[in-house]
């Protein structure tokens, strides 16, 4: 390890993934490589269908390559078992789905809490009660997700990324839904927590954002253009 890397937060290397349906063998990433600084924004950017989601999982500890290695600080991400990497994904990154992914069940602040309750125990609801607050959402508590509009319930699911305060937080097409005034929001805040030190990988077929970020990169045929 050179000098260099030492504020590198995650690093990825020879990232093959592979979907397999019947006869049919979809082969999605060719072999990615990737380095993420401490308190970086980086952006990646793809046309639809070229893989971005499936990176993002896979640098969240949320699926399997096929070839090649996830490294979080010093952690090899598929070295270490299922259950310990749920905990270990629980304790480091924070993840906003492109669908937000929102239990119907449950009010903003039990879904915000959540995420703070398994590997933590119980508690949560003050800073999930705070995240949602600064949010603008804090007249929206005891709402439902069905009861919010979808700039709201993206705000939800950020709040729900950053509730144990990820070291990465890692944001799937966070204003793809959104339109362009709501999206521009949610990238004012996202630029705030990056201003906060808050480090970002953000997956998008968005251009606009490459005023945001600090890095942009390009998912094109399986690979990373820089
Ligand atoms: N679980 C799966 N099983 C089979 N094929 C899949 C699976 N998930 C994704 N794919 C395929 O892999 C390719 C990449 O999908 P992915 O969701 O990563 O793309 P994306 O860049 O995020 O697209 P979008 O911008 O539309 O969200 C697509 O062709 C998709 O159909
Ligand atoms: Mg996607």
């Amino acid at each position: 390890m050179t000098n260099a890397d030492h504020n590198l937060i995650v690093r990825v290397e020879g990232l093959h993934k592979h979907y397999r349906m019947g006869t049919e063998d979809l082969h999605v990433l060719r072999g990615v490589d990737l380095s993420v600084a401490q308190g970086e924004w980086l952006g990646v950017l793809g046309s639809s269908g070229s893989g971005k989601s499936t990176l993002l999982h896979l640098i969240g500890g949320l699926d399997k390559p096929d070839e090649g290695s996830v490294y979080f600080q010093n952690d090899n991400v598929y070295a270490i078992g299922g259950s310990r990497r749920d905990y270990f994904r629980n304790q480091h990154v924070g993840f906003v789905f492109q669908f937000y992914h929102l239990l119907p069940e449950l009010n903003v602040v039990d879904n915000v809490r959540i995420a703070s309750m398994i590997g933590h125990g119980g508690g949560g609801r003050e800073r999930a009660r705070e995240l949602l607050t600064r949010l603008g959402l804090g007249k929206r508590l005891r709402h439902r997700p069905n009861q919010l509009s979808g700039g709201e319930r993206q705000r939800v699911a950020i709040a729900r990324a950053l509730v144990n305060e990820p070291d990465v937080l890692l944001a799937d097409e966070p204003t793809g839904n959104l339109d362009k005034a709501t999206g521009g929001h949610i990238l004012d805040l996202f630029a705030e927590l990056h201003a906060e030190g808050q480090t970002i990988v953000m997956v998008t077929h968005d251009p606009s954002i490459s005023e945001r970020a600090d890095r942009m990169l390009t998912l094109e045929s399986g690979k990373l253009a820089y």
